[in-house]
């Protein structure tokens, strides 16, 4: 048994529990978590928004070391340090032979998978294919990708999604070149993932926007040459930012339909809209006819950040590696998992950046 968050029905409060893994299959690993990071989207998994199948541990972006090899498994070893991968493509489907891995049709489905019991035999789901609010998970071979040695635990959770989401989506889905304008809504883990990424390509202004003014410091020091707070004028205020016609590329990192809205409404005629943020089922974002077709702005969804984990991990393994990216001032909170609710409150509030769960995990390298 192994202690694990675990979110018994939508809109309840998850507790922390003890747990029965899943039987370690000869294609799976089990993993003894190391560090993971608190989503939005494990907020999103109880209060409606996402909906996996109860109950559910939660968690999905970690790092953690391999403790046992299933008996099929050839290319890993006990003791290896990885990320966990809840975005693993198959390479088979239609999207994966079309370079679009991210587009992948088992992502697509995986919201959780069924995994472990409770103490009472009550068959128990893993959010995202990991479940990785918990001392140790099962996950198959390819749930992972192999860590070099020397990244720390920390980042190396940030990486698993923030960093594939958000760094991806100005790296790979906006493709931002140097001197492009840039506007990110939503300063939280993802957005502030986006902004590193902005100041990298050599964009500018870079405007970052949040509700929480306590952000701007942050935001400051990561790159950003303006810092708003959002309301309904802002798209006014960012052309005035940029020579009358507004952002190049917009990127709305919250998930609410006015932000999305705003973001669009940010970008210049011919600019680019990226819907980072992921939005409830029952909600719509209504943009007026003429205005399509006059701003001729292109509103795209951005899933994963149009990221390969298998490519851009070790990439970002090796910028970290070499100084160039810092992940460590996206986290400001650490916690155990007995912190987590805590961590979802301030999500709540719009409150901190990252908070990292932190395990002892033996031998993280
Ligand atoms: N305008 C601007 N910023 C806002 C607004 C708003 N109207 N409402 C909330 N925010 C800010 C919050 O203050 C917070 O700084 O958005 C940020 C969201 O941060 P997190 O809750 O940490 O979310 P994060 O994990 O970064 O995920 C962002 O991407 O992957 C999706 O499901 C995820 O939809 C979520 C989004
Ligand atoms: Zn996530």
């Amino acid at each position: 048994m192994v202690k694990a968050l675990v979110a018994h029905e939508p809109e309840s409060k998850p507790e922390v529990v003890e747990v029965e893994l899943p039987v370690l299959g000869p294609g799976d690993l089990r993993i003894g978590l190391a560090a993971a990071g608190v989503c939005h989207s494990d907020l999103s998994m109880t209060n409606g928004t996402v909906t996996p199948k109860f109950p559910v541990v939660l968690g999905h972006e970690a790092s953690g070391v391999v403790l046992e090899v299933g008996s099929a498994v050839d290319d890993i070893e006990v003791g290896a340090p990885v990320v966990l991968n809840w975005a693993a493509p198959c390479r088979r489907c239609w999207f994966c032979l079309n370079a679009q891995p991210w587009l992948c049709r088992r992502v697509e489905k995986t919201v959780s998978t069924p995994g472990g019991k409770l103490a009472d035999g009550t068959p128990l789901n893993l959010a995202l294919a990991v479940g990785a609010f918990a001392e140790e998970t099962v996950v198959p071979r390819w749930g992972v990708v192999p860590l070099p040695p020397g990244i720390p635990a920390d980042v190396a959770a940030l990486m698993g999604c923030a960093v594939l989401t958000g760094f991806g989506a100005v790296r790979n889905s906006a493709q931002v070149r140097s001197g492009e304008s840039v506007a990110i809504f939503g300063l939280g883990g993802i957005g502030l993932s986006a902004l590193v990424a902005a100041r990298m390509a050599g964009a500018g202004p870079i405007v970052a926007i949040d509700i929480n003014p306590e952000k701007e410091a942050t935001a400051r020091a990561l790159g950003a040459t303006d810092f708003l707070l959002y309301d309904d004028s802002l798209p006014k205020t960012i052309r005035g930012l940029t020579e009358r016609r507004g952002v190049d590329h917009a990127f709305e990192c919250v998930g609410r339909p006015e932000t999305i809205h705003t973001a669009w409404s940010s970008a210049r005629r011919g600019g680019k809209c990226f819907v980072v943020g992921v939005g409830r089922r029952d909600q719509a974002v209504e943009i007026s006819a003429l205005e399509l077709y006059h701003y001729a702005r292109e509103l795209s969804g951005c899933a994963l950040g149009s990221s390969d984990p298998d490519r851009d991990i070790p990439m970002y393994c090796s910028m970290i590696g070499s100084g160039s990216l810092d992940l460590q001032p996206l986290i400001s909170h650490r916690t155990d998992l007995d912190g987590i609710n805590d961590a979802f409150d301030r999500m709540r509030a719009g409150e901190g950046l990252r908070t990292v769960v932190e395990f002892d995990a033996e031998g993280f390298r």
